[in-house]
Protein backbone atom coordinates (compact mmCIF):
# COMPACT_ATOMS: atom_id res chain seq x y z
CA UNK A 1 0.00 0.00 0.00
CA UNK A 2 1.56 3.30 -0.71
CA UNK A 3 1.02 5.73 1.84
CA UNK A 4 -0.05 9.18 1.73
CA UNK A 5 3.58 11.03 1.95
CA UNK A 6 4.81 8.47 -0.57
CA UNK A 7 3.08 10.00 -3.20
CA UNK A 8 5.02 13.00 -4.30
CA UNK A 9 7.90 10.31 -5.44
CA UNK A 10 5.72 8.40 -8.17
CA UNK A 11 3.94 9.67 -11.21
CA UNK A 12 0.46 8.64 -11.74
CA UNK A 13 1.74 5.80 -14.53
CA UNK A 14 3.83 4.39 -11.11
CA UNK A 15 7.05 5.73 -12.83
CA UNK A 16 9.90 6.79 -9.93
CA UNK A 17 10.24 10.65 -9.91
CA UNK A 18 13.21 12.30 -9.17
CA UNK A 19 13.78 15.66 -7.81
CA UNK A 20 15.83 18.06 -9.50
CA UNK A 21 18.73 18.13 -6.81
CA UNK A 22 18.42 14.35 -7.41
CA UNK A 23 18.99 14.94 -11.21
CA UNK A 24 21.38 17.62 -11.07
CA UNK A 25 23.97 15.11 -8.45
CA UNK A 26 22.90 12.19 -11.09
CA UNK A 27 23.85 14.65 -14.04
CA UNK A 28 27.10 15.12 -12.26
CA UNK A 29 27.88 12.15 -11.94
CA UNK A 30 27.28 10.98 -15.32
CA UNK A 31 28.97 14.18 -17.11
CA UNK A 32 30.84 13.71 -20.59
CA UNK A 33 35.23 13.48 -19.69
CA UNK A 34 36.94 16.23 -21.86
CA UNK A 35 34.11 18.08 -23.54
CA UNK A 36 36.55 20.02 -25.19
CA UNK A 37 35.30 22.93 -28.20
CA UNK A 38 37.25 20.89 -30.70
CA UNK A 39 34.19 18.51 -29.98
CA UNK A 40 31.66 21.12 -29.70
CA UNK A 41 33.26 22.58 -33.43
CA UNK A 42 32.48 18.92 -35.21
CA UNK A 43 29.42 18.75 -34.04
CA UNK A 44 29.05 22.28 -35.71
CA UNK A 45 30.72 20.65 -39.19
CA UNK A 46 33.77 22.93 -38.22
CA UNK A 47 31.61 25.98 -39.03
CA UNK A 48 29.88 28.02 -36.85
CA UNK A 49 27.46 30.22 -37.40
CA UNK A 50 26.47 30.70 -33.67
CA UNK A 51 29.30 30.58 -31.57
CA UNK A 52 29.22 31.19 -27.40
CA UNK A 53 32.96 31.40 -25.94
CA UNK A 54 33.71 31.46 -22.26
CA UNK A 55 30.24 33.03 -21.45
CA UNK A 56 29.89 33.70 -17.93
CA UNK A 57 26.79 35.94 -17.43
CA UNK A 58 23.55 36.17 -15.06
CA UNK A 59 21.05 38.49 -13.85
CA UNK A 60 22.25 41.35 -11.59
CA UNK A 61 25.28 40.48 -10.13
CA UNK A 62 24.35 36.56 -10.03
CA UNK A 63 26.31 34.30 -12.12
CA UNK A 64 24.15 31.66 -13.61
CA UNK A 65 26.36 30.50 -16.74
CA UNK A 66 30.21 29.54 -15.93
CA UNK A 67 32.19 29.24 -18.67
CA UNK A 68 29.64 28.25 -21.25
CA UNK A 69 30.59 27.56 -24.98
CA UNK A 70 28.26 26.72 -27.70
CA UNK A 71 28.48 25.94 -31.34
CA UNK A 72 25.94 25.82 -34.14
CA UNK A 73 26.51 25.57 -38.03
CA UNK A 74 23.78 27.69 -40.59
CA UNK A 75 20.95 25.77 -41.56
CA UNK A 76 21.68 23.58 -37.91
CA UNK A 77 19.23 22.77 -34.75
CA UNK A 78 20.43 22.64 -31.64
CA UNK A 79 18.44 21.98 -28.45
CA UNK A 80 19.11 22.19 -24.37
CA UNK A 81 18.16 20.13 -22.36
CA UNK A 82 18.27 19.74 -18.45
CA UNK A 83 16.45 20.05 -15.26
CA UNK A 84 14.77 23.41 -14.07
CA UNK A 85 17.01 25.97 -13.29
CA UNK A 86 19.57 25.00 -14.81
CA UNK A 87 20.09 27.95 -16.66
CA UNK A 88 18.57 27.13 -20.31
CA UNK A 89 16.48 30.24 -20.88
CA UNK A 90 19.73 32.06 -19.56
CA UNK A 91 21.30 31.36 -22.30
CA UNK A 92 18.81 32.20 -24.98
CA UNK A 93 18.19 35.44 -23.22
CA UNK A 94 22.09 35.83 -22.86
CA UNK A 95 22.31 35.82 -26.96
CA UNK A 96 19.53 37.93 -27.51
CA UNK A 97 21.21 40.64 -25.17
CA UNK A 98 18.75 40.17 -21.89
CA UNK A 99 21.34 39.38 -18.97
CA UNK A 100 24.21 40.46 -17.89
CA UNK A 101 27.43 39.26 -19.27
CA UNK A 102 30.72 39.71 -17.22
CA UNK A 103 32.96 38.17 -19.87
CA UNK A 104 33.31 35.88 -22.97
CA UNK A 105 31.50 36.68 -26.19
CA UNK A 106 29.04 35.54 -28.76
CA UNK A 107 29.52 35.75 -32.30
CA UNK A 108 27.34 35.42 -35.26
CA UNK A 109 29.21 34.40 -38.53
CA UNK A 110 32.32 35.95 -36.85
CA UNK A 111 31.09 38.93 -35.76
CA UNK A 112 31.00 39.61 -31.78
CA UNK A 113 27.48 40.81 -31.26
CA UNK A 114 28.04 40.56 -27.26
CA UNK A 115 27.09 43.96 -26.17
CA UNK A 116 23.96 44.49 -28.92
CA UNK A 117 20.71 45.21 -27.95
CA UNK A 118 17.91 42.98 -28.46
CA UNK A 119 16.49 45.51 -30.81
CA UNK A 120 19.87 45.66 -32.60
CA UNK A 121 20.12 41.86 -32.56
CA UNK A 122 16.64 41.75 -34.35
CA UNK A 123 17.05 44.46 -36.62
CA UNK A 124 20.75 44.22 -37.57
CA UNK A 125 22.30 40.55 -36.84
CA UNK A 126 19.16 38.71 -37.66
CA UNK A 127 18.31 37.01 -34.17
CA UNK A 128 14.88 36.66 -33.01
CA UNK A 129 13.76 35.34 -29.80
CA UNK A 130 10.10 33.71 -29.02
CA UNK A 131 8.28 32.44 -27.13
CA UNK A 132 8.06 31.82 -23.03
CA UNK A 133 8.33 35.57 -21.78
CA UNK A 134 6.73 36.66 -25.03
CA UNK A 135 3.10 36.40 -25.82
CA UNK A 136 0.83 37.79 -28.33
CA UNK A 137 -1.61 40.83 -27.87
CA UNK A 138 -4.75 39.18 -27.50
CA UNK A 139 -7.08 42.25 -28.16
CA UNK A 140 -5.15 42.87 -31.30
CA UNK A 141 -6.23 40.82 -34.34
CA UNK A 142 -4.22 37.88 -35.75
CA UNK A 143 -3.54 41.03 -38.54
CA UNK A 144 -2.45 43.49 -36.53
CA UNK A 145 -0.20 41.02 -33.81
CA UNK A 146 1.86 40.24 -37.20
CA UNK A 147 2.58 43.83 -38.04
CA UNK A 148 3.50 44.33 -34.40
CA UNK A 149 6.76 42.00 -35.47
CA UNK A 150 7.23 44.34 -38.03
CA UNK A 151 7.88 47.54 -35.26
CA UNK A 152 12.02 47.58 -36.19
CA UNK A 153 11.44 47.90 -39.93
CA UNK A 154 11.78 51.25 -41.88
CA UNK A 155 8.23 51.27 -43.04
CA UNK A 156 4.94 50.11 -41.53
CA UNK A 157 4.17 48.97 -45.47
CA UNK A 158 7.10 46.51 -45.72
CA UNK A 159 5.79 44.62 -42.80
CA UNK A 160 2.54 44.76 -43.94
CA UNK A 161 4.09 43.28 -47.27
CA UNK A 162 5.87 40.37 -45.38
CA UNK A 163 2.77 39.76 -43.40
CA UNK A 164 0.99 39.07 -46.61
CA UNK A 165 3.54 36.58 -47.35
CA UNK A 166 3.21 34.92 -44.36
CA UNK A 167 -0.55 35.05 -44.77
CA UNK A 168 0.34 32.94 -47.61
CA UNK A 169 2.25 30.70 -46.30
CA UNK A 170 0.21 29.30 -43.61
CA UNK A 171 -3.41 29.89 -44.81
CA UNK A 172 -4.41 28.36 -40.99
CA UNK A 173 -3.45 31.90 -40.00
CA UNK A 174 -4.58 33.53 -42.94
CA UNK A 175 -8.55 32.57 -42.23
CA UNK A 176 -8.13 33.94 -38.95
CA UNK A 177 -6.46 37.19 -39.58
CA UNK A 178 -9.16 39.77 -38.82
CA UNK A 179 -9.98 37.91 -35.36
CA UNK A 180 -8.78 39.21 -32.39
CA UNK A 181 -5.63 37.21 -30.83
CA UNK A 182 -7.30 36.09 -27.70
CA UNK A 183 -10.13 33.65 -29.66
CA UNK A 184 -6.90 31.76 -31.05
CA UNK A 185 -6.41 28.17 -29.83
CA UNK A 186 -2.98 27.38 -28.06
CA UNK A 187 -1.56 25.54 -31.08
CA UNK A 188 -2.92 28.71 -33.57
CA UNK A 189 -1.46 31.50 -31.03
CA UNK A 190 1.89 29.24 -31.33
CA UNK A 191 1.86 29.50 -34.72
CA UNK A 192 0.94 33.34 -34.46
CA UNK A 193 3.73 34.07 -32.17
CA UNK A 194 6.46 32.14 -34.38
CA UNK A 195 5.07 34.12 -37.79
CA UNK A 196 5.29 37.31 -35.90
CA UNK A 197 8.77 37.19 -35.32
CA UNK A 198 9.22 35.69 -39.23
CA UNK A 199 8.50 39.22 -39.87
CA UNK A 200 11.85 40.28 -39.57
CA UNK A 201 13.25 37.79 -41.91
CA UNK A 202 15.41 36.48 -38.78
CA UNK A 203 18.09 33.89 -39.78
CA UNK A 204 19.02 32.65 -36.03
CA UNK A 205 15.49 31.35 -34.02
CA UNK A 206 15.70 31.40 -30.29
CA UNK A 207 12.56 29.32 -29.42
CA UNK A 208 12.07 28.86 -25.91
CA UNK A 209 9.68 25.93 -24.94
CA UNK A 210 7.71 26.02 -28.44
CA UNK A 211 5.56 23.02 -26.29
CA UNK A 212 4.73 24.52 -22.96
CA UNK A 213 1.58 24.34 -22.20
CA UNK A 214 0.35 22.39 -25.89
CA UNK A 215 -1.29 19.39 -26.73
CA UNK A 216 0.13 16.81 -28.26
CA UNK A 217 -1.61 17.28 -31.98
CA UNK A 218 0.16 21.12 -31.59
CA UNK A 219 3.26 19.86 -30.56
CA UNK A 220 3.67 17.58 -33.75
CA UNK A 221 2.29 20.63 -35.73
CA UNK A 222 4.60 23.29 -33.92
CA UNK A 223 7.85 20.70 -34.57
CA UNK A 224 6.20 20.53 -38.35
CA UNK A 225 6.89 24.30 -38.66
CA UNK A 226 10.05 24.51 -37.17
CA UNK A 227 10.90 21.63 -39.25
CA UNK A 228 9.87 23.56 -42.12
CA UNK A 229 11.88 26.61 -41.12
CA UNK A 230 15.20 25.07 -40.52
CA UNK A 231 14.94 22.79 -44.00
CA UNK A 232 12.53 24.69 -46.13
CA UNK A 233 13.85 27.71 -45.44
CA UNK A 234 17.50 27.58 -44.01
CA UNK A 235 17.36 29.28 -40.62
CA UNK A 236 19.42 28.22 -37.62
CA UNK A 237 17.45 26.93 -34.75
CA UNK A 238 18.90 27.05 -30.83
CA UNK A 239 15.96 25.78 -28.64
CA UNK A 240 14.96 24.39 -25.00
CA UNK A 241 12.82 22.06 -24.66
CA UNK A 242 11.04 20.31 -21.54
CA UNK A 243 10.36 17.61 -23.96
CA UNK A 244 13.45 16.47 -23.94
CA UNK A 245 12.57 13.19 -26.65
CA UNK A 246 10.37 15.83 -28.32
CA UNK A 247 13.63 18.38 -28.26
CA UNK A 248 16.17 15.49 -29.75
CA UNK A 249 14.43 13.79 -32.54
CA UNK A 250 13.82 17.35 -33.70
CA UNK A 251 17.63 18.71 -33.21
CA UNK A 252 20.91 18.07 -35.53
CA UNK A 253 22.55 18.62 -31.95
CA UNK A 254 21.82 18.65 -28.20
CA UNK A 255 23.28 20.05 -24.98
CA UNK A 256 22.85 18.79 -21.14
CA UNK A 257 22.72 21.53 -19.04
CA UNK A 258 23.14 21.44 -15.55
CA UNK A 259 24.23 24.44 -13.04
CA UNK A 260 24.97 26.84 -15.70
CA UNK A 261 27.21 24.28 -17.69
CA UNK A 262 27.04 21.80 -20.52
CA UNK A 263 27.41 18.26 -18.64
CA UNK A 264 26.72 16.04 -21.96
CA UNK A 265 26.72 17.46 -25.55
CA UNK A 266 26.38 15.13 -29.06
CA UNK A 267 24.05 14.59 -31.94
CA UNK A 268 20.38 14.23 -30.72
CA UNK A 269 19.77 11.09 -32.24
CA UNK A 270 22.95 10.05 -30.03
CA UNK A 271 21.67 11.87 -26.78
CA UNK A 272 18.30 9.89 -27.35
CA UNK A 273 19.96 6.47 -27.40
CA UNK A 274 22.32 7.55 -24.18
CA UNK A 275 20.72 5.66 -21.62
CA UNK A 276 22.07 7.74 -18.62
CA UNK A 277 20.17 10.66 -20.60
CA UNK A 278 17.17 8.40 -21.16
CA UNK A 279 17.37 7.43 -17.31
CA UNK A 280 17.58 11.21 -16.57
CA UNK A 281 15.79 12.99 -18.49
CA UNK A 282 13.50 10.91 -21.05
CA UNK A 283 11.50 9.29 -18.77
CA UNK A 284 12.42 5.51 -19.17
N1 LIG B 1 14.99 37.44 -14.86
C1 LIG B 1 15.66 36.83 -13.89
N2 LIG B 1 16.16 37.51 -12.82
C2 LIG B 1 16.86 36.88 -11.86
N3 LIG B 1 17.14 35.58 -11.84
C3 LIG B 1 16.67 34.83 -12.85
C4 LIG B 1 15.91 35.41 -13.93
N4 LIG B 1 15.59 34.42 -14.81
C5 LIG B 1 16.12 33.30 -14.28
N5 LIG B 1 16.78 33.53 -13.12
C6 LIG B 1 17.51 32.53 -12.32
O1 LIG B 1 18.55 31.99 -13.12
C7 LIG B 1 18.68 30.59 -12.91
C8 LIG B 1 18.51 29.87 -14.23
O2 LIG B 1 17.19 30.06 -14.69
P1 LIG B 1 16.71 29.69 -16.16
O3 LIG B 1 17.73 30.08 -17.16
O4 LIG B 1 15.35 30.27 -16.31
O5 LIG B 1 16.63 28.09 -16.07
P2 LIG B 1 15.94 27.04 -17.03
O6 LIG B 1 15.45 27.75 -18.24
O7 LIG B 1 17.01 26.03 -17.32
O8 LIG B 1 14.84 26.42 -16.22
C9 LIG B 1 17.65 30.22 -11.87
O9 LIG B 1 18.31 30.20 -10.63
C10 LIG B 1 16.63 31.35 -11.96
O10 LIG B 1 16.02 31.54 -10.72
MG1 LIG C 1 13.53 28.12 -18.97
Amino acid sequence: MMEEGDRKDAAPGGEPIISVEQVVVETEKIAQKGLTNDYLAGLARNEPYVSIENLRAGYGKMEVLHDFNLQVAKNQSLCLIGPNGAGKSTILHSIFGFTNIFSGSIKIDGEDITRLTPNEKLKKSGIAYILQDQSVFPGMTVEENLWMGGYLMDSPQEAKEKAEQIFEKYPRLAERRNQKARVLSGGERRLLEISRALVMEPEVLLVDEPSIGLEPRFIDMVFEILDDLQHGEGKTIIMVEQNAKKGLEFADIGYVLVSGETAIAGPGDELLENPDVGRLFLGG
